[in-house]
């Protein structure tokens, strides 16, 4: 096992170009511009066409970290797609990729961990690399939520959005640093966030479509008390795993779901608000893809410097939680 951390030699995003605004959608359910966002924070997302899927909108965030990272496809090994929301079940989303970017002898799977996802398939890739085994990961979060999202359910709908975003990790290399990081889950309440029928557990009927049940449920107010919980643990218990405290912190990259969530949890983290980077506003929750879109979108604006210490802190359905830290 190689004990020098693993570089992020490029990343990458994309985002649909149809942009859904607060006020469209208040023309199709009971809503308003002003209670998305005095609850969210959310005032537009991105909506994927019919045609696209989420294969579509992880190449081209993969083709871009691709060529941020100086890589050549073919010296790709190893492609991790995190996501929810899978071009089918199987064969996996992963796969369709590889064959989208024309890679060859590589390992490819997808990891589901809901929003978590990214982190979670950083982590796995990163051990991955670090054994030797791997020289090149292409670690993809990529989602077409609007494809299970109830548009008729005014209390989710109005929250996700569609993206991708995708990082290249290599042993060595020049680029930022993946320090170290913390990855758990508690399943003993699947219902609170998931999408009950599609699965072995309840197969797809006539019933189930008219029940809605291949769509998203969500107890929002049970999520948010939660998030905040366990994203401030996992900041925190992995910072003290590392012998470093909010205060070492420059930036906070959180999963995007509501600005609500995220300044209580700079409250409880205890950094301030202003080292916290967010792009909610634009794009909504867009789970697995929402760290590394917001990830790339801030080194395009140039907010990180050399040497600075980014904690990324998501949590999602599971449920799931994961923090990572990234020296820039
Ligand atoms: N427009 C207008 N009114 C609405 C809307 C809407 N879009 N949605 C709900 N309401 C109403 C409700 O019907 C309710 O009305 P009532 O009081 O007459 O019953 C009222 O607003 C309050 O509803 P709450 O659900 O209590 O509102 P809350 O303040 O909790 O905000 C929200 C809801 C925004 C969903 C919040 O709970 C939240 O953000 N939760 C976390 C969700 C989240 O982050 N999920 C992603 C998880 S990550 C993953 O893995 C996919």
């Amino acid at each position: 096992m190689n004990s020098s951390p693993t570089v992020v030699l490029g990343i990458g995003s994309y985002a649909p170009e149809r942009c859904l605004t607060n006020a469209e959608l208040s023309r199709r359910v009971d809503t308003s511009d002003e209670w998305i966002v005095s609850r969210t924070g959310i005032r537009r997302r991105r909506l994927a066409r019919e045609d696209e899927s989420t294969s579509d909108l992880a190449v081209h965030a993969a083709r871009k970290a691709l060529q941020d990272a100086g890589t050549a496809a073919e010296e790709i090994d190893l492609v991790v797609v995190a996501t929810i929301t899978p071009d089918m079940a199987f064969p996996s989303t992963a796969c369709q990729l590889q064959h989208k970017l024309g890679l060859r002898n590589v390992c490819c799977f997808d990891l589901e961990a809901a929003c978590s996802g990214f982190v979670y398939a950083l982590d796995a890739a990163d051990a991955m690399v670090r054994s030797g085994r791997y020289r090149r990961a292409l670690v993809v979060g990529a989602e077409k939520l609007s494809g299970i999202i109830d548009w008729e359910d005014r209390s989710t709908c109005v929250l996700f959005g569609d993206g991708a975003g995708a990082a290249v990790l290599a042993a060595d290399g020049d680029g930022p640093r993946l320090e170290g990081f913390l990855c758990g889950a508690d399943g003993s309440n699947p219902s609170l966030l998931c999408q009950p029928a599609g699965g072995a557990a309840m197969p797809a009927t006539e019933q189930t479509v008219r029940d809605r049940a291949h769509f998203l449920k969500m107890n929002g107010r049970e999520i948010f008390k939660n998030a905040v919980r366990v994203m401030e643990d996992a900041g925190k218990t992995l910072l003290k795993r590392h012998g470093l405290t909010p205060d070492d912190v420059d930036h906070v990259i959180p999963h995007q779901a509501n600005a609500r969530i995220v300044e209580s949890l700079s409250q409880r983290l205890g950094v301030p608000i202003e080292k916290f980077y967010c792009n909610l506003e634009n794009y909504g929750n867009t789970s697995a893809a929402s760290i590394p879109l917001a990830m790339d979108e801030a080194r395009r604006a140039g907010v990180f410097e050399e040497g600075e210490l980014g904690l990324l802190v998501a949590f999602g359905a599971g449920l799931t939680w994961a923090s990572a830290l990234i020296r820039f």
